[in-house]
């Protein structure tokens, strides 16, 4: 069997593990041949692929980034897009089968067209960890390990200067890396998606931290909305392969912390860091065990799948259950935390 292997949307540490994983896998229990398509669907579009066998993985699983290029490619658009054509590029290249590591734009493209008769395994990816019918995705970790070194560092500055700190990290739609980061990080409130809150709340919870001699350390998502400042934020709609071009809230934040505190406030958007470098440890099992399962569901046939973590487990379940909509942090997991805040 040859297995095709592509990664696509925005990159994610652990990535390279999973193409380890598989072609490790699938070359020694299965003697599988692989080849990469570069550039997401992009490559399955256009026809580009290149070599990919058990030397080209070799010490990949500490490598950050994706050794295949990713894009956000909508495979259904273009001249030579939708899945007869993509039908007829696999052909033409032997591939048997596919392995689409991916977030909710990936997958969803994926399964629409394993529903067009495509044979494609899912492999779910965002640091975002928003994908539901998976625990925990990887890349996650990585983020909030970052994202929770960067916390600390902040806080011993803000700490000398009396400042209060404003720490936008990523999360366009849900707030699992600011909960997860603000909450290791010892925050003093985190701003998420899910809970607008008021510049008054926010203030509150400052000025508290600053009556008990303290330093304010905020973490805030990027796509966090400011309740009643609805016209200040950018926020646009988007698809899931647009660019988006979130951020920058923790700027709007500051500057209104001061003004009505009057304490000096500073913000620090973490913004591409939190995706780059090598995966933790931690990430590194999740992703390599994702992709040897990969492999197990692909020579079990069962196309429209995806591998997915439950508890310590791998188990496979429809991509159709992975793409219904997006896992959001609940009332009782923000309401926990917010115990802690002011
Ligand atoms: O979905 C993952 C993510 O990192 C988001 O947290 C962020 O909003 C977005 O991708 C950034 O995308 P890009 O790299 O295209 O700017």
């Amino acid at each position: 069997m040859k297995i095709g292997i592509l990664t696509s949307g925005g990159d994610c540490p652990g990535l390279n593990a999973v193409i380890r994983g598989a072609v490790l896998k699938g070359g020694r229990v299965h003697d599988a041949e692989f080849v990469g398509i570069r550039n997401g669907w992009r490559g399955l579009v256009q026809g580009e692929f290149m070599t990919l066998d058990r030397h080209s993985v070799r010490g990949l699983s500490r490598q950050g980034g994706t050794i295949l290029g990713s894009s956000r490619t909508n495979p259904f658009e273009g001249a030579n897009g939708g899945p007869e054509n993509i039908q007829r590029t696999l052909d033409a290249e032997g591939i048997d089968a596919v392995i689409a590591i991916g977030g909710e734009g990936t997958l969803t493209a994926a399964h629409r067209l394993t529903d067009a008769g495509l044979k494609i395994v899912g492999v779910p990816k965002t640091i975002d960890n928003d994908l539901e019918a998976t625990d925990y995705s990887f890349g996650f970790n990585t983020a909030v390990e970052i994202a929770t070194e960067a916390i600390d560092r902040l806080r011993t500055t803000a700490e000398s200067h009396g400042r209060c700190m404003v720490v936008e990290v990523m999360g366009r739609h849900v707030g699992w890396i600011a909960l997860h980061s603000g909450m290791a990080g010892g925050a003093h409130a985190i701003l998420i998606p899910e809970q607008p809150k008021t510049i008054e709340q926010i203030c509150e919870w400052v000025e508290h931290v600053r009556d008990r001699g303290r330093a304010p350390v905020i973490v805030v998502s990027e796509g966090f909305l400011l309740a009643g400042l609805e016209q200040a934020h950018s926020h646009k709609g988007l698809d899931a392969f647009d660019r988006p071009r979130l951020g920058g809230i923790s700027e709007i934040i500051a500057p209104l912390i001061e003004e009505r505190t009057g304490i000096e406030s500073r913000a620090t958007v973490l913004g591409h860091t939190q995706r780059g470098g090598a995966p933790s440890a931690y990430d590194r099992v999740l992703a390599t065990r994702l992709g040897m399962a990969a492999i197990d569901a692909i020579y079990a046939e069962q196309w429209g799948s995806m591998v997915s973590l439950r508890g310590t487990e791998i188990e496979v379940v429809s991509i159709a259950d992975a793409t219904i909509g997006l896992k959001k942090v609940s009332p009782a997991r923000y309401d926990e935390a917010a115990v802690l805040f002011g």
